[in-house]
């Protein structure tokens, strides 16, 4: 299945370059060239919070010459689900798609664009707009990933060791320390997509305190603690 529909996207670039290199002028200029003046071709790559909305565009074609246009979805582990609008009837038809959360943005009959409301983790995947118009094939492909904020603790363990953690982040978050120490660093994969990554370090002369920087796409944060025999396992969740 996989296989089949990656034959079928790939084919596409070609037609639409063929057709309009003799919409255009009849000969066979420079491919690479006609690809560059295309605005409708290129895949884009989209970074979007989970429990947000996210709307993908169609090629900006003029409405009344579009004859049917197809959004393809391809989600992680899954197979292909399709919504299509045939303008002349002003029809929908919708192809194995079962997710509510992924509808037409508004009317396809004044929009094309395809929503997702809200996003989770299972709507990583490729989505396609193709269209079918007077003027040829046009398609603009999306690579989604979801990102999810890790949950960021950090507290101090037995012996002046001090433990911070990035819970089910997404993608992985990056731990450092100041100052930096003698630290060894986990992470464990869910199978949400989401990754948990734990540093634990030790001083060889303790520091007061200690902070732990957090980096993240979604944005950084940074805990600090002081590193003391009464604040044994208190937990600090102060951040910045
Ligand atoms: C867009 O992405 C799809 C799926 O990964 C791929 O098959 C296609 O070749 C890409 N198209 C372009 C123009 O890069
Ligand atoms: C298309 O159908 C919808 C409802 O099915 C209707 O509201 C809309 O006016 C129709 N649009 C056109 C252009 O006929
Ligand atoms: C829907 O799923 C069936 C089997 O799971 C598949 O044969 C069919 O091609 C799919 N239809 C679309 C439009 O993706
Ligand atoms: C992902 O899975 C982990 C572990 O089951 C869970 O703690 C976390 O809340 C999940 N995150 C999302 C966004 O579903
Ligand atoms: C987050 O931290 C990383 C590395 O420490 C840095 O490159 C990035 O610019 C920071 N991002 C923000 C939004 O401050």
């Amino acid at each position: 299945m996989w296989t089949l529909l990656r034959t079928s996207t790939l084919r596409l670039p070609i037609s639409v370059i063929i057709m309009v290199s003799a919409s255009v002028n009849g000969s066979s200029t420079d491919k690479r060239q006609r690809k560059l003046e295309l605005p409708a071709e290129a895949n884009a790559s989209l970074s979007v919070p989970v429990d947000t909305k996210a709307v993908f565009d169609c090629p900006s074609i003029l409405l009344t010459s579009v004859v049917v246009t197809t959004w393809q979805i391809i989600l992680r582990d899954k197979l292909s689900c399709t919504r299509a609008y045939r303008r002349d009837r002003n029809e929908t038809k919708e192809g194995n798609c079962t997710d509510e959360r992924i509808t037409w943005a508004s009317r396809p009959d004044e929009n094309l664009a395809l929503q997702i409301d809200p996003v989770a983790t299972t709507h990583d995947g490729f989505y396609m707009c193709q269209m079918v118009t007077h003027f040829g094939n046009f398609h603009r492909g999306y690579h989604l990933q979801v990102l999810v904020p890790p949950e960021v603790t950090l507290f101090q363990g037995k012996n002046g060791i001090a433990v911070c953690r990035a819970a089910a982040g997404k993608p992985a978050a990056q731990i450092s320390w100041n100052p930096e120490g003698d630290c060894v660093t986990e992470q464990e994969h869910w199978a949400n997509g989401t990754v948990t990554v734990q540093s634990t370090c030790r001083w060889e002369d303790r520091p007061v305190s200690v902070s732990c920087s957090v980096s993240h796409v979604t944005g950084n944060k940074s805990l600090s603690l002081e590193l003391s025999l009464e604040h044994e396992n208190k937990k600090i969740w102060k951040s910045i």
